[in-house]
């Protein structure tokens, strides 16, 4: 309740837009909409760039894709930027993907704190060069009371690593007799995950062509509808986004039942 209530004060503020995409329902956008944002070395070389060029056009998607995510009243956005594999890039390609990332956050924070934005992180940060972390905490921590959409920046991240990073946290209370192993459930589970209070994302995208997940939100992606964009990430704009968004409104969301009952369940919510 208290989230639809969030969403809708959100929305009060960001909605109607007279921009808006005539088809896309307003009351039934995404909660959390997560990005794999993928096809920037792609996008350069068809250019006859260097890969890092289609890094820093990437970064004028994000950000369209984050203006057009807070035009939407979404809740959260979640975004790889970086995963625990890319780590084996070239160097040169590694630190100017630090580099970009911190010079964006250093030059989009006031516009994120305009709007009340509040960024977040998920993944093992320590490995970060430490000018990067900086940037990144400093983010965090200057966002961290705003209570506009939360944008989720995956960085160093792996969904098998977050699920063993949880594992060996919850062992550990464990062995202090913090928890039961006979009575954990999945709610108990997700407490050690990274960012416990998000919601799961509802929709997720991919960019890029590809047709698999890379070792992303392996746990939370259980049941979201997925969008492959056969744009590459430079070229993901908010008519992109908006097509994404239709895409997921046409989705029946069945979590394992019959269509007859999630018409039925929509029926009673309707009060007929
Ligand atoms: C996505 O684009 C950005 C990151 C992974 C950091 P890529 O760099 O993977 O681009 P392609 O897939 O090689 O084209
Ligand atoms: C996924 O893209 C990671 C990010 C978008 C940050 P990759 O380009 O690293 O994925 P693979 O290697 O094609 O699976
Ligand atoms: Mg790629």
């Amino acid at each position: 309740m208290a989230a639809r209530v969030f969403r809708s004060s959100l929305m009060l503020e960001t909605m109607p837009k007279p921009n808006a995409h005539p088809e896309i329902d307003l009351d039934r956008v995404p909660r959390h909409i997560a990005i794999i944002m993928d096809g920037n070395g792609r996008w350069a070389l068809e250019r006859g760039l260097e890969r890092n060029a289609g890094h820093r056009e990437g970064i004028e998607s994000v950000r369209e894709v984050i203006r057009a995510g807070r035009d939407y009243g979404i809740e959260v956005l979640t975004l790889y930027a970086f995963s625990i594999e890319n780590w084996s890039r070239p160097k040169s390609e590694v630190a100017e993907l630090m580099r970009l990332l911190e010079e964006y956050l250093e030059s989009e924070l006031a516009e994120v704190m305009e709007n009340r934005g509040r960024v977040r992180s998920i993944g093992r940060l320590d490995r970060l060069p430490p000018s990067t972390r900086r940037a990144v905490e400093n983010a965090v921590r200057e966002t961290e009371g705003n209570d506009g959409m939360q944008i989720v920046f995956a960085l160093s991240y792996g969904g098998r690593t977050e699920i063993v990073d949880a594992a060996r946290r919850l062992a550990r209370d464990a062995e202090l007799g913090k928890v039961d192993p006979e009575t954990l459930d999945e709610k108990g589970f997700v407490a050690y995950l990274y960012a416990p209070d998000l919601p799961d994302p509802d929709l997720l995208i991919r960019t890029g062509c590809e047709q698999r997940v890379s070792n992303f939100l392996l746990w939370q992606i259980a049941y979201s509808e997925i969008h492959l964009s056969g744009c590459m990430w430079p070229e993901f704009r908010r008519s992109e986004f908006e097509t994404a968004i239709l895409d997921f409104q046409r989705r029946e969301r069945r979590f394992g039942l019959t269509s007859a009952q999630i018409r039925a369940g929509a029926d009673e919510t309707a009060g007929r």
